[in-house]
């Protein structure tokens, strides 16, 4: 079954090249992309959709989300509105309100939250355990995540559990409960920050994932200056996420580690040694209903640090699966262009799950570009450009979504 996608007056490939063609066209055959070029030459297709002047983007990867979860923090958020500050004790609620939730609903609950994100033109997308928080119940958020989301990411150290020592549960996350979700995850992440889990600690729980064969992603510098930056570059780390607070060492460690990088042109080309540092992941929604400093995007991206934007959607900080807010947050308040910010929120969230074209990933497992031979996932805006994503903020301009090459809105 082939569809073409034609009369697309802005098509944004987030390709090697940076392309973006005008009157394009777009074929897709199963779930893979098999033509890209101008309208007038589009070959026949089984269906035809019209665009009719519509701009085409990747769709969205979101490569940081928290969906396995209970109840409800508006009191929290209410209180944040009112001048109170963001601890990371908040999630200790959610721990309780997850634990007393069954299977049934809890399964129900994340779905509801994927389909809501699809809705809105995500077409990849990570999410964690890490409101489970003993044996038992993160081994079951493990097992429900990897039937809801694409990647799955254990984060049994999001917290200490009130009254288990921190030692002791350190032990816990790197022992027992590491081998229960083993089956269900490929990555692991920690919570390294002041009243979350120290350097020691963190450093513990990245060692013992990774000899698990984890990839491995960090919670860093969200609250203050601290050592999760450097500790995700020594320990080459995919992701450091939220970065709110950078010191001009940290910023070099992340640009240092890009150094052997040839960029993704030499990605698609298929280098074989082409070595990936750590992406910088900027989760500008958290930031606001935080009241956190936004990350330093724009100063990364002049660093040479590649960056991701990601939701965070999760009850506490950032309670939205919508990236088209990221974006426009990027594109106003961040400084980023607007192809910077569709980049980051596209092909910068697929280097942050390593799900780029190159190295080990063929054309037919990347994400996060349109391109002959990779996955169909595309997002059709209701709008003549990428440009409205942030000269209309608010507006919703998601207009159809292929996800794998079925018509997913
Ligand atoms: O990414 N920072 C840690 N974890 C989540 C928030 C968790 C919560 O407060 O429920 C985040 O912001």
């Amino acid at each position: 079954m082939s569809t073409l996608i034609t009369n697309i007056a802005e098509l944004m490939t987030q390709d090697a090249e940076h392309r973006v063609l005008k009157d394009a066209a777009v074929v897709i055959e199963g779930e893979r992309i098999s033509w890209i070029g101008p309208s007038s030459a589009a070959p026949a297709a089984d269906d035809a959709v019209d665009a009719g002047g519509r701009a085409l983007l990747p769709g969205w990867v979101d490569s940081h989300t928290h969906l396995i979860f209970a109840g409800d923090r508006t009191a929290e958020f209410e209180a944040r509105m009112a001048g109170e500050s963001y601890s990371a004790g908040g999630i200790a609620v959610t721990t309780g309100a997850t634990r007393d939730t069954g299977d049934f609903d809890l399964t129900r609950l994340a779905l509801g939250r994927v389909a809501e994100a699809v809705s809105q033109g995500t077409t990849y997308l990570e999410t964690k355990t890490g409101y489970g928080l003993d044996l038992e119940n993160e081994t079951r958020s493990a097992r429900i995540a990897s039937t809801v989301a694409d990647e799955v990411t254990y984060l049994g150290a999001h917290l200490v559990p009130s009254g288990v020592d921190a030692e002791e549960y350190t032990d816990l996350v790197c022992g027992p409960m590491l081998a229960a979700v083993r089956p269900y995850v490929g990555w692991a992440d920690v919570f390294c920050e002041q009243g979350a889990f120290n350097e020691e600690q963190s450093r513990r729980v990245l060692q013992a994932c990774k000899d698990a064969g984890l990839g491995l992603r960090v919670h860093g510098n969200q609250l203050g200056e601290g050592p999760g930056v450097q500790l995700a570059v020594e320990f080459g780390a995919a992701s450091v996420d939220h970065v709110n607070y950078l010191s001009a060492v940290d910023v070099e460690a992340l640009a240092g580690s890009w150094a052997g990088w040839q960029g993704p042109a030499a990605e698609a080309a298929g280098a074989g040694s082409n070595h990936r540092g750590t992406v910088a992941t900027c989760l500008p929604a958290c930031d606001l209903s935080t009241r956190q400093p936004l990350a330093p995007g724009r100063e990364l991206l002049d660093a040479g640090v590649p960056i991701a934007l990601a939701s965070n959607c999760n009850p506490g900080t950032s309670y939205t699966s919508s990236m088209a807010f990221c974006v426009t947050t990027a594109v106003l308040q961040m400084r980023l262009s607007v192809h910077e910010a569709v980049r980051a929120a596209t092909y910068g969230g697929a280097l942050a799950l390593r799900r780029e074209v190159g190295n080990d990933v063929d054309g037919e497992r990347a994400v996060g570009s349109i391109a002959v031979g990779h996955r169909a996932d595309l997002h059709l805006l209701n709008a003549p450009s990428a440009t409205h994503l942030a000269y209309r903020p608010g507006i919703p301009l998601t207009h159809a979504v292929w996800r794998a090459g079925v018509r997913a809105r």
